[in-house]
């Protein structure tokens, strides 16, 4: 039996078991999208297993933890809603299933058995589609399991989804990272790079087509790579409609009828081939907001990071860009508080930032993973100085954001309409090409549609728009 067939199985005996009980279940996400989308699986089995969703979590019988680890605050997180479910265990003897990234550590398991002994099941990031049987098990002998496999696991095809968003669809092109960035410990929880098969990735996107999605974004750690490894080790594959690299998968993507906007995070520098800035050009349906991580400004930083690329190279790679590309921004990644990071280091990611002028910077704080190179090497960076450091940089940011913004106001834009908006249910809210967040008043009927607007203000975060 395939594993999708046995997963299919697994979950048709669970369903059996769950009939008629009115059950729910809340899942908790705390990682990035890719994270996001394997919950979106997830969700998928668990509601086949006749469970219904619910956010309150004293009323769960089941309970999801989709771990992060690439930060101490997304660690952080998981202890203190685990110190808040431990009642709900006792009370009403709530399930309780851990999984993903940070399941793939070796001390944080520990630490659960020790600190926090009252789950049912851990699982990894390779045996997602194991699940349901998991699952089944804890209903059947109530014996708390740990899935967790060293091992890359295979991309399993066809499992059940419930995706969060109508408009907006992820589609995850590959698995794990092989880059190893000394700060990063992604490579250890993820595994190594494999990319899925053209032929699965075009007919998901097809379906999402059919069903109504307007925008896909690609996911991956390393998307420019897509196939790369399986060509470098000589794994054969299928090519499907002449898809055989990243380039080749926007162009026939773009092809799609229905799909209006092509998004991909995150691609790696050192990978942007002239094939790729090329698809990106000629694509019309691919938004010209490049995501591209920095991570430093300083050549001497990024050697350290094991990034591969110097200051000047990525700033070559932008102006590069700005030639072929009309109309093309960026967006990026900064860690500011790297071990050994001087002041001048520091400077120098200021400049390229002065410099690329990017839509949205996303800051982070160096924070030491264990078990990465990173964490093993002297001179790291004093916490007050990391701080301060991160201030000024949100200070040159932020000043850059505003003025940019400044920029919108009076000028038309192509908006898809995504929904309601969160804060005021009055209005709608969209993004422009540049994935600039619009807020505007307008019918309903306009969700899932690219309108021209007219942009009147700016605010922070936002800009406000009117239809034309
Ligand atoms: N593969 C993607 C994203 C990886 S994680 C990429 O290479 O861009 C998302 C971001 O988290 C990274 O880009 C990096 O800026 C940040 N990050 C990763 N490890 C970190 C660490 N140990 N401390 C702080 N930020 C980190
Ligand atoms: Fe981490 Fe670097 Fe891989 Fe991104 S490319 S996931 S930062 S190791
Ligand atoms: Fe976090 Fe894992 Fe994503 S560590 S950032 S959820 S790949």
């Amino acid at each position: 039996m395939s594993n999708v067939e046995s997963n299919l199985e697994d979950i048709q005996k669970v369903a059996k078991i769950n009939a008629g009980k009115n059950l729910k279940y809340s899942i908790l996400t705390m990682g990035c999208q890719l994270n996001e989308n394997d919950s979106e699986k997830l969700s998928g089995m668990i509601e086949k297993m006749q469970y219904t969703k619910t956010e309150d979590l004293s009323k769960a019988d089941l309970i999801v933890f989709n771990t992060c680890c690439v930060r101490e605050n997304a660690e952080d997180k998981l202890f203190g809603k685990l110190g808040e479910v431990k009642k709900y265990k006792e009370e009403k003897g709530t399930i309780i299933a851990i999984g993903g990234c940070m399941m793939q550590e070796k001390h944080i398991v520990e630490k659960l058995k020790e600190s926090y002994p009252f789950f049912d099941i851990v699982f990894g990031t390779h045996t997602l589609h194991q699940f349901p049987s998991n699952l089944y098990s804890i209903l059947t002998n109530n014996k708390r399991i740990e899935d967790i496999l060293d091992i890359d696991g295979e991309i399993i095809e066809g499992l059940p989804i419930k995706r969060d968003d109508t408009v907006k669809a992820s589609v995850t092109i590959m698995n794990g990272c092989n880059n190893f960035c000394s700060y990063c410990i992604v490579p250890y929880v993820r595994g190594r790079e494999r990319s899925r098969l053209p032929k699965d990735i075009l007919l998901e996107v097809n379906k999402l087509a059919e069903e109504g999605y307007k925008e896909i974004t690609l996911l991956g750690q390393n998307v420019n790579s897509y196939l790369r490894v399986e060509k470098e080790n000589n794994v054969s594959f299928e090519e499907y409609e002449g898809v055989n690299s990243f380039a080749t998968l926007l162009r026939a993507i773009n092809k799609i009828d229905g799909i209006e906007r092509i998004r991909f995070v995150s691609p790696h520098p050192k990978d942007f081939t002239q094939d790729v800035i090329e698809a990106i050009r000629d694509c019309d349906k691919v938004c010209k907001l490049i995501h591209l991580p920095l991570q430093s400004g300083s050549t001497n930083m990024l050697k350290l990071m094991n990034r591969k690329y110097s200051k000047e190279q990525y700033l070559d790679l932008v102006k590069k860009m700005k030639n072929e590309i009309p109309n093309v921004t960026f967006s990026t990644d900064i860690i500011v508080g790297f071990a050994g990071e001087t002041q001048e280091d520091f400077e120098d990611t200021l400049e390229v930032v002065k410099e690329v002028k990017f839509e949205q910077v996303y800051m982070f704080i160096y924070s030491r993973r264990v078990g990465t190179p990173g964490d093993r090497m002297e001179n790291q960076v004093p916490d007050e100085v990391k701080h301060e450091r991160f201030e000024k940089l949100k200070q040159l940011v932020e000043k850059q954001i505003e003025e940019r913004n400044k920029q919108y106001v009076g000028t038309i834009q192509k908006v898809l309409v995504e929904g309601k908006s969160k804060n005021n249910d009055q209005m709608l809210t969209g993004r422009t090409d540049s994935n600039k967040v619009v807020v505007l008043e307008g019918p309903e009927n306009l969700i899932g549609k690219i309108e021209d607007l007219k942009i009147v203000s700016e605010h922070m975060w936002y800009l406000k728009g009117q239809l034309k």
